[in-house]
This record gives C-alpha cells, structure tokens and sequence, in this order.
C-alpha cells in the first residue's frame, strides 16, 4: 500500500478545498494565463487552482495521487462546462506518462510538496516545463506562526517520529532547500526566486466547526487523532486546535483564517 495515497485517499480532501477557493482564484489570476497555455497543475486537488487557470482559457491538465479527488476534479470541470480541463491519477515523484518539455506553466499549490523524494519531484517538475516556460509552486513555512504550519506542528507533535530517512514535507517551504533541489535538477540558482503570500481560508461556521471538518475529511489531521487516541489524548488535540482555530479568526461569526506560504518561482 502507498501510505502518500492512502493518507489522502482515507479523508476528503474537497470539504477543506471548499474554504480555499477564493485564495485559489486570486492566485490564479497574479500568474498571466494566457489563452491556450499548456498548463500541468501537481497535487491538483479537486481542482481549486486547475479550475480557474481553464476558465481564463489555459488547457489544464491536473494530476493528483489521490483517485477521489480526480474524480471530483473531473466531476467540477465537466459540470462547469470546461473541455479543457482534465484530471488523472499519478505521482508528481514519477510522471513518465507525460512527455519532456510539454508545459509552459507547473503549478503546484500545497500539492508536489506531500509527495515522498522531493528531488525527484523536483527533476519531474523541471522535465516537463518547456524552456522558457515556469513552475510556480505553494509551499507552507516550517515553525510558521499561521494556520496550516501549527496545525502540522501540533499535529506531528501527537503523532509516532516518522520513519527513518522521512524527509518533511515542510520542508520545501525553505528557501535553502527549494534552492537545492531546483540546482540539482538543472535550473540555476538565479532563476529561482521567492516571495511571501498569503491563502485565507473562508468557512461559513465556526472556528470548533472548520476544527472538525480537519479532524473528519483532512488526511494528516485525521492520523493525528488517531495516533493521539493511542494515547487517549484526542480531547488534548482536539483542545489545543481549537484554541489555534479561534485565535487566528478575523471574522465575526463565520470563519476566516489567513496563512503565509512561500511562493516559489522557477523559470526553466
Ligand atoms: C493540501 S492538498 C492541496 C490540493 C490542491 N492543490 C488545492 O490547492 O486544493 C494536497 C494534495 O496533494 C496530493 N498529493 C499528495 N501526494 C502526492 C503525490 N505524490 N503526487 C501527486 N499528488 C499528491 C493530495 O492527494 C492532495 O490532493
């Protein structure tokens, strides 16, 4: 069994992508899509950042691990009427389905950075990028004060230690890193470059409500409870989330939480 796939495929990763929309519109529309742009989104999802890129006429092609969410991505280009927008299974670590140099655009929004050999995905990423052409990728910032790096913190901080040789997936949200890997694909150092932004995520309930979607339907949270349950430390968990959820909400009487990631840009 391929744990990566598993740990999305057991949860339901369209009820969080639900808050991430707009966030996923916006940046869509900082990145000069142009009619026709041959665009491969990694780690796709359900398709919040596929979706808008075809609406602004890119052909999009979206790759995911997880087999649920393909079908959900498909299923929302198809019910928005988009025939250029498509979805498969696959693992951005290993994408010999798809041709060298076939894309003008790589996105991978909080996607790529989960797969397991961050040099391959990095090598993948670069291979099939046309020269000229750019990957923009959306990573969260390990020890970050916002969101989504303290809900892995907290949630790792409840989990076993990971395997030996485990590579963090947090840690393509440093600049050293990125840089590391980009150069032993090929791609020179002064072509990458870094900025901060932000994703806001927007929920119709409450802080403890959006706290529960995480716990039921996002993957790592959900084998946090379940390591912590080992334990029986879910009430525990469960509290120190809902602090964190609470604390960083801006809105009065629905939910909106901003979290800073590293906008990565790599011009092959
Ligand atoms: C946090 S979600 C982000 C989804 C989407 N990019 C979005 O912005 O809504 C992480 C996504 O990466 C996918 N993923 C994890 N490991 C992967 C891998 N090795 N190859 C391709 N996709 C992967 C998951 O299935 C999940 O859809």
């Amino acid at each position: 069994m391929n744990a990566n796939k598993a740990l999305w495929e057991e949860g339901d990763f369209t009820r969080i992508a639900e808050s991430m929309r707009e966030s996923g519109q916006d940046l869509v529309g900082k990145l000069d899509i142009t009619e026709g742009l041959q665009v491969l989104d990694l780690g796709c999802g359900d398709g919040t950042t596929a979706l808008p890129a075809a609406q602004l006429g890119a052909e999009v092609l979206g790759v995911d691990i997880a087999s649920n969410l393909v079908a959900a991505g498909n299923a929302r280009a198809e019910a928005l009427g988009l025939t250029k927008c498509r979805f498969r299974e696959g693992d951005a670590s290993d994408l010999r389905e798809l041709g060298d140099e076939r894309f003008d655009l790589v996105v991978s929004i909080f996607g790529a950075m989960f797969a397991p050999k961050p040099f391959d995905v990095a090598k993948e990423m670069v291979r099939v990028t046309k020269p000229g052409g750019r990957i923009v990728m959306g990573n969260w910032i390990p020890n970050d004060p916002t969101l989504v790096a303290q809900i892995l913190k907290i949630s790792s901080s409840y989990s076993p230690p990971p395997p030996e040789g485990f590579v963090s997936p947090m840690a393509w949200g440093v600049e050293d890193q990125v840089i590391e890997r980009f150069t032993q694909a090929g791609v020179p150092e002064e072509r990458i470059s870094f900025e901060r932004d932000t994703y806001t995520f927007n929920y119709p309930g409450t802080p403890s409500e959006l706290v529960a979607a995480f716990r039921s339907y996002y993957g790592p949270t959900m084998n946090a409870f379940e390591a912590a349950a080992v334990n029986g430390r879910e009430a525990e968990l469960q509290a120190e989330l809902e602090v964190l959820f609470n604390e960083q909400n801006t809105s009065d009487g629905a939910t909106s939480i901003p979290a800073t990631f590293l906008r990565v840009t790599v011009k092959r």
